[in-house]
């Protein structure tokens, strides 16, 4: 037999740490407003417990479904910042968009309400030191260098999403993750996506797809 070099006991203990982590961030995520699923939020934990990181960028927070989850992760380890960059503008998440159904839908909805509320949450789930939320698009927002973990989800535009890539990936560190989600989103005959994600697949080396509410997928920093 193998000699381990360190208790079985010890690692029964980082498995239940990181379980606990892993329910209080499913528990928080429930109260949030969004579109990340639950199984989606699932591995965005699990990597942030394996790779334990400094910094996270979100592009598109919302109500922080995707964001929230991850934070719980920083604070649990008790390093890391994770920044949310949202414009929360109706004029923001129209631009570029085609389809009336989401022209519609995002020209009405009450952007400040869902950030207000995202704000409350925060405090209540004490991540106020962990969360830094930019409202700001994606564009004027300030560069943030060394991400490990970065996550976009913002306007699905051709236009925004090809330059949310170009724009944060080279922030990246080599090695760091990038989630990018809606790899398929279709609107009035276009994958409006697909110009990101072909870039994603030239620059980076694609490390896993998903199906669930969306396709999305995670790559790897060369
Ligand atoms: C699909 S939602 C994000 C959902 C969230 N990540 C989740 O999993 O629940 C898209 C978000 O992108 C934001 N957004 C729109 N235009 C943007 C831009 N130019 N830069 C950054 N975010 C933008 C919208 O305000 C909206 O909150």
């Amino acid at each position: 037999m193998l000699d381990s070099p360190m208790p079985i006991s010890h690692y029964e203990s980082i498995e239940s740490k990181a379980l606990h982590v892993k329910e209080y961030a499913i528990a928080c995520m429930n109260q949030l407003q969004g579109w990340c699923s639950q199984e989606k939020a699932s591995i965005l934990i699990d990597l942030a417990l394996k790779i334990q990181p400094q910094v996270i960028v979100e592009i598109g927070v919302w109500g922080g479904k995707s964001l929230v989850p991850m934070a719980c992760v920083l604070k649990a380890n008790q390093k890391g910042i994770a920044y949310g960059i949202d414009p929360w503008s109706n004029e923001a998440s129209i631009e570029e968009v085609i389809h009336p159904d989401n022209k519609s839908y995002w020209g009405q909805v009450d952007h400040e309400a869902v950030k207000l509320g995202l704000v409350h949450k925060i405090w209540d789930f004490g991540l106020q030191d962990t969360i830094e939320l930019i409202q700001s698009t994606s564009e004027d927002a300030p560069l943030i260098y060394d991400i490990d973990i970065l996550h976009i989800d913002g306007n699905h535009s051709e236009k925004t999403s090809y330059f949310d890539v170009m724009k944060w990936v080279p922030l990246v560190k080599k090695g760091g993750f990038i989630i990018f989600d809606d790899m398929t989103w279709y609107e009035n005959g276009v994958f409006t996506t697909a110009r990101a994600v072909e870039w994603l697949n030239e620059n980076c080396m694609k490390f896993a797809e998903f199906s669930d509410i969306a396709i999305w997928g995670i790559w790897v920093k060369l």
